[in-house]
């Protein structure tokens, strides 16, 4: 080979391995957002089948009774319904809800369901995916600090697999975020009237 023809041949292959790796580099672009894009819709299907609107969306009053409302979707307990006291809990009962749906008492005292929303301040919006797995798998207030409280069903939400948790905190990413203080949980002996 003439050194001519050499320097010839290796610009050619110099060229196609740099087209190579553009298109590998487009294409492994490309995968991450498809990834996500498929995160989102699974997360959407799981929270709406899995019973997070159930605790997490505040209940309205409907033509055929209560009924959640999605204008206020997994927006938490609403800030303006104050709720210090539990009420009277009969001998073989264990807990409350109240009339919002985002309220709980029992042994544990007074729990009220998370702004899972993305606001900055009040739902999740400073929550990496991270904190989120943690939180879910441990039962820990964000992933770290003190025990999260019943009903929260973290316990079974745990067993869902990495891609499952992944795929809820994407989705939960893309809702309308929601400006809305839920209040700390209040502690049993702080509660009045709950059955010991
Ligand atoms: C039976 C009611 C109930 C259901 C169903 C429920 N939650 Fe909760 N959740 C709660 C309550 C109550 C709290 C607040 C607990 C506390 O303050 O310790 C909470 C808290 C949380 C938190 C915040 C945890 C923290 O670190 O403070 C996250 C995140 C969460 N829930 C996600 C979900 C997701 C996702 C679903 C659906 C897959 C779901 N929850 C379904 C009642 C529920």
């Amino acid at each position: 080979m003439s050194s001519r023809s050499f320097i010839l041949t290796f610009v050619a292959s110099a060229a196609v391995v740099g087209i190579l790796a553009v298109t590998a580099y487009s294409v492994s672009n490309a995968s991450a957002g498809d990834v996500n894009a498929a995160r989102v819709a699974r997360g959407k299907y799981i929270v709406s089948a899995g019973g997070c609107h159930d605790c997490h969306t505040p209940l309205k009053l409907g033509a055929n009774g209560p009924e959640p409302d999605f204008a206020r979707s997994l927006m938490g307990h609403p800030e303006d319904i104050k709720i210090t006291v539990a009420p009277p809990i009969a001998e073989g009962w264990m807990m409350a809800g109240a009339a919002s749906g985002t309220a709980f008492a029992g042994p544990w005292g007074i729990s009220f369901a998370a702004n899972l929303t993305p606001d900055q301040n009040t739902g999740l919006g400073i929550w990496t995916e991270d904190m989120f797995m943690r939180a879910i798998r441990e039962g820990k207030h964000m992933g770290v600090s003190r025990p999260i409280l019943p009903p929260m069903p973290w316990p079974v939400f745990r067993n869902y697999n990495d891609e499952d948790l992944k795929s809820i905190y994407a989705y939960l990413r893309t809702i309308p975020a929601i400006t809305n203080h839920v209040p700390e949980p209040v502690a049993p002996m702080l509660t009045e009237n709950l059955a010991r």
